[in-house]
């Protein structure tokens, strides 16, 4: 289930579905050229004219690295022989040979497709046919409602995404000692107050932290709903989801959702790439992108904290603040529990216990659609149009209801905000 590289079953699986490879906001610069190294393949990301390009980093003639090279002629051309290759990979010109050769009508570097979708450049290096996108809100909402961000994790992608189908250990890992103002919680996490509530979020996790889970498979890959009875009147729900194979899709607020790729860089690093999207006002990206370049800074998203310096980690703070000890934003932590398990978690020896029962079912359903792959079968999710058009939502909700009619309030609440969004959701 770890080992992703090319040729592996897991690998094979993950080739079979659009992976995020980069966000707009890299590209933006006076010279849209980025290396990417994903599922243990070098490649070079860049923009030739009006279309995105992804192709093999090392030059087809003798191996110079093209993430040095030239953008233009409306492709790439490398620094040593001024070789130029276009976004498909083929070879458009050889200048040091003698005029007339037609040596670059044979020459093609390896190129994968890359699609654009809500600030993130999404690249398929799978065979045969991309699958169709599916319409989740994510993908749909007009872009001024989303904002995408990424973030190096020094660990195997599969821990990375098991932390988001976790929903216990947020009343542990991310348990602040005392509350903020909501009013000062925007872009943040765990901050603010849940949907048809008054007290934060925070309060809830701290005060409420034994849950019930309830897990179920759906035709996109998750559900599960976390339930914290607050009296027999009230009961706080989070309802997650898993985008099978490598996403979720939570709550951030009573407005905005988090859309959340689990990336391989390679088997012992991965990236996370988030789009926020709201369902109330447009987002202010500017505030969100600051927020986190303080920890992820451009321009290669690696956090700031780390195994290097103990991700942070302050006894004082652990003593009076924070459950961890390391600082108030949660994306650390989230990473603290990833990295500190090692490059590639030895799942031979955990203990698995009830809370950890989104984490057993994900992990029946990547292995059977693994054994699919190999079979030959479609797997999960590989979509053609008609049924990608079919997928929208998912309803993702942080919110307060009546505790014996739970199964119905969070579908309305999710209904209800669909109805008072600014855009089709
Ligand atoms: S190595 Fe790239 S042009 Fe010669
Ligand atoms: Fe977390």
């Amino acid at each position: 289930m770890t080992r992703i590289g090319p040729g592996s079953p897991c690998g094979k699986l993950l080739r079979r579905y659009w992976q995020p490879v980069g966000l707009t906001d890299e590209m933006n610069g006076p010279r849209p050229v980025k290396p990417v190294r994903i599922m243990g393949e070098n490649l070079v990301l860049f923009r030739g004219g009006n279309r995105y390009g992804l192709i093999e980093r090392q030059c087809a003639h003798r191996g110079a690295d093209l993430a040095y090279g030239r953008l233009e002629d409306g492709g790439l051309r490398c620094s040593f022989h001024g070789w130029l290759f276009d976004v498909n990979g083929k070879c458009l010109q050889t200048p040091a040979e003698p005029t007339g050769s037609r040596l670059c009508e044979h020459i093609k570097l390896r190129a994968y497709p890359v699609q654009e979708k809500s600030g993130i450049l999404f690249a398929y290096l799978g065979e045969g046919e991309a699958p169709a996108f599916p319409h989740f809100d994510a993908f749909v909402a007009p872009s001024e409602y989303t904002f995408a961000f990424k973030g190096y994790w020094d660990c195997n992608w599969l821990q990375a995404l098991e932390v988001g189908i976790d929903p216990a250990h947020a009343s542990w890992l991310h348990k602040f000692f005392e509350d903020e103002d909501p009013s000062a919680s925007y872009g943040r996490q765990f901050r603010g107050v849940p949907s048809d509530a008054q007290i934060p979020i925070s309060k809830v996790l701290r005060e409420f932290d034994r849950p019930e889970i309830r897990v179920e498979k759906t035709d996109y890959g998750m559900r599960l709903q976390t339930l914290r009875k607050l009296s027999d009147a009230q009961t706080h729900i989070r309802v997650t989801n898993i985008l099978f194979p490598q996403a979720f899709v939570i709550p951030m607020n009573a407005e905005m959702t988090i859309s959340q790729w689990h990336v391989p860089v390679d088997d012992t690093g991965c990236y996370w790439y988030s789009i926020f999207t709201s369902f109330g006002a447009p987002v202010d990206k500017d505030t969100m992108r600051n927020q986190r370049l303080k920890t992820y800074p451009a321009p290669d998203y690696k956090p700031i904290f780390g195994r290097n310096n103990g991700w942070g980690f302050d006894v004082e703070q652990q003593r009076t603040q924070t459950f961890t000890g390391m600082g108030f934003d949660i994306n650390i932590h989230d990473q603290w529990a990833c990295e500190s398990q090692g490059p590639i978690a030895d799942r031979t020896k955990e203990n698995l216990g009830t809370t950890d029962k989104g984490i057993v079912l994900y992990r029946r359903l990547l292995v059977d659609a693994i054994k699919k792959s190999e079979a030959g079968e479609r797997p999960m999710m590989v979509l053609d149009p008609a049924k990608a058009s079919e997928l929208k939502g998912p309803p993702a909700i942080d919110g307060i209801g009546p505790t014996p009619n739970m199964d119905q309030y969070w579908k309305e609440a999710d209904e209800k905000r669909r109805r008072q969004a600014a855009w089709a959701a």
